[in-house]
């Protein structure tokens, strides 16, 4: 998958890829009891193949409502929000549903596990919707679940399993589709710092291996320093604080006070 998304990312006068992602002056207002939240202000963001983004902020900043976007399940009220270049608001239920499927996994803050499915049941699920065959649907699903460090739990159920294990099994359920890009929310939020570097590692090896995308929110600073980007929300508004070892050191960016934080 990722080795053809190499070959067919159109590139720029640089060599550079253009963004699989884009999100340009995005904002998201929510009306509630008469009052407007602005949640997102005016976002521009791109998403480059094999690129791993972190975005951190206070609670309440706007990180899951800017993820929520970038996946296409949320509207901005304004801007627009590009996947390889045609603004999702463009795509048909069909072009959508496959771009869901196939394309971007989504590690949700929440989980969202399906409560009366095993561990292995909801890693497979995504497949089985997807198409694939059985023996690879199991193929991939053991080799996530030893992954994430399940296999010992691929029978339970999300209430047999700790906060940490359910977190685990969501994000191998993401992972086990080899979406092109992933858009995590805090997919390390239960666990404990082993867990969550292991996690972030997987994420690393992913995108430098593989070519994947990674947007992840977090609010672990230790974590950091394997992204290329960093980028901090700020009452919904975005700034780009920090570019990491992995990132081209011509890129542009601007390093405020708070980078080495
Ligand atoms: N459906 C909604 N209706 C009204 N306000 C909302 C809605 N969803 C989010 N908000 C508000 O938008 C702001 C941003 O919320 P969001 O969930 O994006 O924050 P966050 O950065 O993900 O926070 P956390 O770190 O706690 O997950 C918050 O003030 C929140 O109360
Ligand atoms: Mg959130």
């Amino acid at each position: 998958m990722s080795q053809v998304t190499e070959q067919t990312t159109p590139r720029d006068s640089r060599g550079a890829t253009a963004p699989i992602i884009q999100a340009i002056g995005v904002s998201r207002d929510f009306q509630l009891a008469g009052e407007t939240v602005h949640a997102v202000r005016s976002v521009s963001l791109d998403v480059h193949t094999g690129e791993f983004i972190t975005l951190v902020g206070r609670s309440g900043s706007g990180k899951t409502t800017l993820l929520n976007m970038l996946a296409g399940l949320d509207h901005p009220t304004t801007g627009r929000v590009l996947f390889e270049g045609i603004d999702l608001a463009e795509y048909s239920e069909k072009q959508f549903t496959h771009m869901r499927r196939h394309r971007i996994g989504v590690v949700f803050q929440s989980f969202a596990l399906l409560p009366l499915l095993s561990a292995y049941e909801n890693v497979e699920l995504p497949m089985r919707i997807a198409g694939l065959g059985a023996a690879d649907r199991s193929k991939r699903t053991h080799e996530v679940l030893e992954m994430v460090g399940l296999e010992r739990r691929s029978k339970h159920r999300p209430y047999e399993l700790s906060g940490g294990e359910q977190q685990r099994i969501s994000i191998a359920r993401a992972v086990a589709m080899r979406p092109d890009v992933i858009l995590a929310d805090e997919p390390t939020g239960e666990l404990d710092s082993v867990n969550a570097a292991a996690i972030f590692g997987l994420f690393r090896e992913m995108v430098t291996d593989d070519g994947m995308s990674v947007v992840a929110t977090t609010h672990d600073r230790t974590l950091l320093d394997l992204a290329d980007r960093i980028y901090t929300m700020h009452n919904g508004e975005l700034d780009l604080t920090e570019v990491g070892r992995h990132v081209d050191a011509d890129a542009p960016f601007k390093r405020p006070e708070s980078a080495g934080e």
